[in-house]
């Protein structure tokens, strides 16, 4: 009796503990999925472009680390300054078309720059165009802009983005500044059923020229909107891998606390039939 009991709480602890370990991988994958921008170079350019010195990140206040729960440190770069998350809309007639949340990061990765642009909302405009089967979002920054367009595909039923270009004059090295540009025209990303919205922490779209765009903790949709709110969502391929892992684990520790009960129960009555036959 005092044995079984002892087994389980040798099982439950040690089941904790596999779970602590399993929990903490989980994390640093997660990690590393989410802190792979490579090191933002927000550098002022030195007099090239319109925004003064003061429209940079002060690069002291870069300390507070958005996750504080990771237990070994990667070595890696440091978090990008400011990788922040936006919110854009466009709407026609006070019905909004395309809904869109997400921090977007322009990184280039040529022989002669490395560096990421990060785009902040509120020096933003916004303009687009609603459309049955199409609809266009423009997001417009003093440095650029990036556009995304949204297809509602009615022979396969799916809404997806279908488009994507980016425009960026911008000095990723002091005193000198580069114009950048591409599209991708043969997309079909981010695919949903009709009125559904999609997320994805983490989504990496290649644009040519060495040029990628980072666009992390996605949100959005378009089409078919009801009351003006995100659909039913649809979780990226990548993300639901995470979340599969995770029933492994808890099928795992069910399976485990069966076991320990059942040896608990099986040496109980041997224990007594013991006794009974003395
Ligand atoms: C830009 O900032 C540097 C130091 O951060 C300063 O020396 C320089 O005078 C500033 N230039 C302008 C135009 O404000
Ligand atoms: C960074 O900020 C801290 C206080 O927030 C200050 O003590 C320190 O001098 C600053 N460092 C630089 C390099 O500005
Ligand atoms: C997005 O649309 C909602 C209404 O649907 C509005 O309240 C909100 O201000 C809009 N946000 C932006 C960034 O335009
Ligand atoms: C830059 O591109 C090269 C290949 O051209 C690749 O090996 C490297 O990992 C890239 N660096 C970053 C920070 O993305
Ligand atoms: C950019 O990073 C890649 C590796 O990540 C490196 O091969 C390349 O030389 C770097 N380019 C510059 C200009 O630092
Ligand atoms: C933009 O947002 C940043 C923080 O995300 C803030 O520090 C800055 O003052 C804002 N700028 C304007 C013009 O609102
Ligand atoms: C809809 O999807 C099908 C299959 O992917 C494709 O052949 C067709 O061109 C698409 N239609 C439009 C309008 O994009
Ligand atoms: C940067 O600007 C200063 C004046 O603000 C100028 O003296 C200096 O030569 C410039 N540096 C470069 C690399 O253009
Ligand atoms: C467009 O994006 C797709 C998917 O990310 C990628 O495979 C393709 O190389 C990109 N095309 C260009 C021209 O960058």
């Amino acid at each position: 009796m005092k044995y079984g009991l002892l087994l389980i709480t040798l099982c439950i602890t040690a089941t904790a503990l596999t779970s602590g370990e399993y929990s903490s991988a989980y994390m640093a994958v997660g990690l590393d999925t989410t802190t792979h921008n490579p090191k933002t170079t927000t550098h002022s350019p030195n007099t090239t472009t319109p925004s003064p010195n003061t429209t940079t990140h002060n690069p002291n206040t870069t300390t507070s680390r958005p996750k504080t729960t990771v237990t070994t440190p990667i070595p890696s770069p440091t978090p990008p300054t400011n990788m922040a998350v936006g919110h854009y809309n466009f709407s026609k007639d006070g019905k909004v078309c395309i809904m869109v949340e997400m921090a977007i990061g322009i990184r280039v990765n040529t022989s002669k720059v490395n560096g990421t642009f990060i785009v902040q909302q509120n020096k933003t405009t916004v303009s687009g165009e609603c459309g049955d089967k199409a609809s266009t979002i423009r997001i417009i920054f003093s440095e650029g802009q990036f556009t995304l367009k949204f297809r509602n595909n009615e022979t396969i039923k799916k809404f997806y983005v279908e488009y994507m270009d980016y425009d960026l004059t911008y000095a990723f090295k002091t005193g000198e500044s580069n114009d950048y540009s591409g599209k991708n025209d043969s997309l079909e990303l981010f695919s949903v059923e009709p009125g559904h919205s999609y997320s994805c922490q983490a989504e990496t779209v290649y644009m040519g020229d060495g040029v990628s765009l980072d666009l992390t903790h996605n949100k959005f949709q378009a089409f078919d909107f009801k009351n003006n709110e995100f659909g039913p969502p649809e979780v990226c391929k990548a993300d639901q891998h995470d979340y599969r892992v995770a029933i492994v684990v808890g099928i795992i520790l069910i399976i485990l606390i069966v076991i320990v009960v059942m040896a608990y129960l099986i040496s109980r009555k041997r224990r007594s039939d013991g006794y009974q036959s003395l």
